[in-house]
C-alpha cells in the first residue's frame, strides 16, 4: 500500500538518469512514477528491476520473518511450470483442485479430526485470510442460532488475546464485530482461561487462541480454555466455538509434540488456521483452513459460480489465486512424508536451543522463550546499557542479518524484546556466526556509547 502520493511535478528530479550508467543496456531516462511512453529491450528491464531489487535484504539472513525462503529444484520447477494456472478455474485446471482437497483431507487428519466428523476446508492466500473466513463463518452461524431464538443481532462480540496478529483486529473491524481483547501481564505474554471467562457471553460469536503468537512465539492455554468453555456450556448452555490460529504452530506441533492435544481431539476446536507458506514449508502465499465439520461452514456463505465452464461453490475472499503454491505444498507432502517434516522440525528445534543457550551465555540478555514450542527465541537486554535492541538491531543489518527489536503489546509495552525465528537453512553453523555478530556488535555499541559523551545514545547511534 502507498500512503504518500509521489507528486508527479518532481518527476525531472525522480528520474533516474542513465546517461553514464554502467547499465550498457539502457540509454533512456526512465520514469518511475508514471508508466513510460514507450518500450524498453526484455534485458534492459530486466536488468534495470534486477539492480534496483539488490537493495532487498537477503532473506537467506532475515531471521525476522516465519515464511519460507528457500524450497528444493524440484519444487521451484513445478511451482514454475503451474504459475500460469488460476486456481479458480476448477473446470480448466481440475487437477489442482483434485490435489488441493487431497491436502484438505491431509491437514484434516494431521489435526486429529474425529472419524465420525465430516470435515470440510479450503486454502487461502494466507493466514490472514483463513482467519477471516473461519471466524466469518462463526459469525453467520451465532447470527442464524440467535434468528431462531428470536434475539437480538445487534452486538456481536469476539474474545481473543492481546497477544493475537494484527488479523485478528482486522477481523473484528471489517466484519463489524466487537474485539473484547484479552490483555496479557507485564511478565505473562498470554492469556489465561479466568480472563476469557470474564469477556464471554451469549453474544461471543468465538473465542481465539493462538498456538505460537507473534510476538514470542508462545502458546495460548488451549486446553485449560477449552475445558473452561465445557464447563460453561454444561452449565449455562453457552457453546462457542475455539478457533485456533496455528498459523506457526499448525507444522511444527503435530510431529514436535504429537501427544499434546490442542487441535481437532478437543470438543470446542470448530476451526484451525495454519500458513502452508511458514512451517509448511512453502513460499509465499499459502494458507489452510479446516473446519471440523461442514455444519459449521455456513451455505449462505458458499457462492455458487457456473461462468468457468461448471457448477462449483467458492468460499474465499478472494476470487483468482495461484495454482503453484498448492502444488508445491503437495510437492512437500509427499516428498517429506511425516518422518521428513519430523526430520527438519527436530533439526529446527535443536538449533533453536542451541541458539537460545548461546545467546544465554552472552550474558547480555534474559531468554523470554528459549523454543519452547516451536523454534523461535526471543530476548530481552538484561542490563542497563545506553542503547537499546533497536540500536543492536540496525547493528546488525550492517552484517546482512535482519532480526526485529519491538515492544511487546498492551499492559507489556514497556519491554523491548528481540525475536529469532529459526527456519530450516539456519544451522547450527549459521548460528555460530550469528551470535559471534551479535557479540561483537553489542561490544561496539558498548564502546561507542562511551566515546560519544554527553550524547544519547540514538544521536550516538547515528553518527557512530
Ligand atoms: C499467529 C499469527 N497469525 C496470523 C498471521 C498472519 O499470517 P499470514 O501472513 O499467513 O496471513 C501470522 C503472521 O505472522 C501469525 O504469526
Amino acid at each position: 500500500m502507498v500512503s504518500k502520493k509521489i507528486k508527479i511535478g518532481n518527476l525531472a528530479e525522480s528520474r533516474r538518469k542513465f546517461a553514464g550508467n554502467t547499465n550498457r543496456f539502457l540509454d533512456n531516462d526512465v520514469p518511475k512514477y508514471r508508466f513510460p511512453s514507450s518500450m524498453m529491450e526484455p534485458r534492459s528491464a530486466y536488468q534495470l528491476i534486477h539492480d534496483e531489487l539488490n537493495l532487498d535484504g537477503n532473506p537467506g539472513l532475515n531471521l525476522a520473518t516465519f515464511v519460507t525462503t528457500w524450497m528444493e529444484p524440484e519444487a521451484d520447477k513445478l511451482i514454475m511450470e503451474n504459475l500460469h494456472k488460476n486456481f479458480i478455474d476448477h473446470f480448466e485446471y481440475p487437477q489442482v483442485e483434485v490435489i488441493e482437497e487431497r491436502i484438505v483431507n491431509i491437514m484434516a487428519n494431521l489435526y486429529n479430526v474425529p472419524e465420525n466428523e465430516d470435515f470440510v476446508g479450503t486454502s487461502t492466500i494466507g493466514s490472514s485470510e483463513a482467519i477471516m473466513l473461519g471466524l466469518l463463518a462463526h459469525k453467520w452461524n451465532w447470527k442464524e442460532k440467535r434468528k431462531k431464538e428470536g434475539k437480538s443481532l445487534d452486538r456481536p462480540n469476539i474474545v481473543f488475546g492481546g497477544d493475537t496478529h494484527v488479523s485478528w483486529d482486522k477481523f473484528a473491524r471489517y466484519f463489524d464485530v466487537e474485539p473484547r481483547v484479552v490483555p496479557i501481564a507485564k511478565d505473562r505474554y498470554t492469556i489465561t482461561a479466568d480472563d476469557v471467562r470474564k469477556n464471554v457471553d451469549e453474544n461471543t460469536i468465538a473465542v481465539g487462541v493462538v498456538l505460537g503468537t507473534t510476538f514470542t512465539g508462545e502458546f495460548d492455554p488451549v486446553g485449560e480454555i477449552n475445558d473452561m468453555l465445557l464447563e460453561l456450556k454444561k452449565e449455562e448452555g453457552l457453546d462457542i466455538p475455539i478457533h485456533v490460529d496455528a498459523a506457526s504452530a499448525g507444522f511444527i506441533t503435530p510431529f514436535h509434540e504429537p501427544d499434546f492435544p490442542w487441535d481437532f481431539r478437543l470438543e470446542q476446536v470448530k476451526s484451525i488456521n495454519t500458513s502452508g507458506h511458514k512451517y509448511g514449508l512453502v513460499y509465499p502465499g499459502l494458507g489452510w483452513l479446516i473446519f471440523r465439520n461442514e455444519k459449521m461452514l455456513p451455505e449462505d456463505l458458499k457462492f455458487y459460480v457456473n461462468y468457468l465452464g461448471d457448477e462449483m461453490p467458492t468460499y474465499t475472499l478472494n476470487f483468482s489465486e495461484g495454482s503453484s503454491m498448492i502444488v508445491a505444498q503437495y510437492y512437500n507432502i509427499m516428498r517429506l512424508g511425516m518422518d521428513g517434516y519430523r526430520s527438519i522440525v527436530e533439526k529446527m528445534m535443536g538449533n533453536a536451543h542451541y541458539l537460545a543457550g548461546k545467546i544465554e551465555k552472552l550474558a547480555y540478555f534474559d531468554i523470554l522463550n528459549d523454543a519452547r514450542h516451536i523454534p523461535v527465541v526471543t530476548f530481552k537486554m538484561h542490563g542497563n546499557e545506553s542503547f537499546d535492541l533497536f540500536d543492536l538491531s540496525y547493528r546488525l543489518r550492517e552484517r546482512g542479518w535482519i532480526v526485529p527489536a519491538y515492544s511487546l503489546p498492551k499492559n507489556a509495552e514497556e519491554t523491548t524484546i528481540m525475536r529469532v525465528v529459526v527456519r530450516e537453512n539456519f544451522t547450527a553453523d549459521m548460528v555460530d556466526l550469528f551470535v559471534s555478530d551479535v557479540e561483537s556488535a553489542f561490544k561496539t555499541l558498548q564502546v561507542n556509547s562511551k566515546k560519544i559523551s554527553g550524547m544519547s545514545p540514538r544521536q550516538g547511534h547515528a553518527v557512530s
